[in-house]
């Protein structure tokens, strides 16, 4: 695999192995000194033109456990203020020596651009809103980690709620999910909705609340919304958000899921420290393992384990 730019090109045995390959990466992160030598001699680049805290830290983190190093690139403090393109950015960067970017834009297509651009490996940090792997390989780990499904999700009942049409999570979710076999429902109101989506959709978040297995909330994403698509927020929340008489309702053995940042008080108006199902922490945590196995499968050595002592802690 040369590039991870979503789950689509990836496959379902790629996603498969990747997950796989995240357990170890999970042990390595359980270790007392988390740090291998894996990616000694490599360097990735972080080169984010949106807003972020968990994607970009934990591919520094993942990166940094690989014994990588790391560059980080801020739109804010570039040359791209003075007008730098694209293209001069990505091929400057390139000039310095990076095996691997990891990108962020708030365009749709930019990973796929930049790998016209360079020879390096091109991570899919989120572009606009298409596509989002490497979260929706995190929510699969997650989900297979808590509820013990390592064969896949056959039967896996999944809702995801609320901003579809922004939100490049569920774009990669919908298409991770699936292929590991889970039955996908979508719970939105008609505006928030893609013009096409290929699962099942419900208007209401009562109607499935009782018989789900995974609730997996989305952000309303107030700042890519350039009309007033809700009526108000209030609500909103009064018919898709997760109040305290719906976490009341979920099965018990149902997860709760978002991938952050959360609007509390809107999608989230119960406090997650409070609910057993909700593993939003543990979404975050398994990020790092996850990307950690992006990166290894990407730049190491060849997605195999058995190549010396990559995952061996260092001394
Ligand atoms: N889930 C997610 O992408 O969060 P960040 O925007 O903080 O990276």
């Amino acid at each position: 695999m040369k590039h991870f730019r979503s789950i689509d090109e990836t496959g379902a045995d790629s996603v498969l192995r990747l997950l796989d390959l995240a357990d170890h990466m999970a042990e390595v992160n359980r270790r007392p000194n988390p740090k291998v030598p894996a990616l000694r001699g490599k360097t990735v680049c972080n080169v984010f033109f949106e807003d972020s805290t968990r994607t970009r830290l934990s591919f520094e983190t993942a990166a940094k456990r690989l014994s990588a190093d790391t560059m980080t690139f801020s739109v804010g403090t570039s040359s791209v203020k003075k007008g730098e393109s694209l293209r001069d950015t990505i091929e400057t960067i390139a000039a310095m020596g990076v095996d691997a970017f990891v990108i962020r834009h708030g365009s749709s297509g930019v990973p796929w651009q930049a790998a016209q651009w360079t020879n390096a490996s091109i991570i899919n940090a989120g572009d606009g809103w298409h596509s989002h792997p490497t979260q929706a390989l995190l929510d699969c780990y997650t989900i297979r980690s808590a509820l013990n499904r390592t064969t896949g999700f056959d039967g896996l009942r999944i809702a995801i709620v609320g901003d579809v049409k922004h939100s490049r999570v569920a774009r990669s979710d919908i298409r991770a999910f699936g292929l590991l076999g889970a039955d996908v429902t979508l719970v939105a109101p008609r505006t928030l909705l893609p013009p096409s989506v290929d699962v099942p959709v419900v208007a209401e978040l009562d109607e499935v609340i009782d018989d789900i297995d995974v609730l997996y909330l989305l952000r309303m994403q107030r700042e890519r919304m350039t009309e007033s698509l809700v009526p108000s927020l209030r609500e909103y929340t009064t018919r898709f958000g997760l109040t305290p008489e719906r976490a009341s309702r979920l099965p018990e053995h149902a997860l709760i899921m978002h991938p952050g940042p959360m609007n509390r008080g809107v999608e989230m108006a119960v406090d997650p420290s409070e609910l057993p199902g909700a593993v939003i922490t543990q979404q975050v945590t398994n990020g790092i393992a996850v990307r950690m196995a992006v990166l290894f499968e990407l730049l190491g050595s060849g997605g195999g384990l058995g190549s010396g002592n990559d995952l061996e802690s260092e001394g």
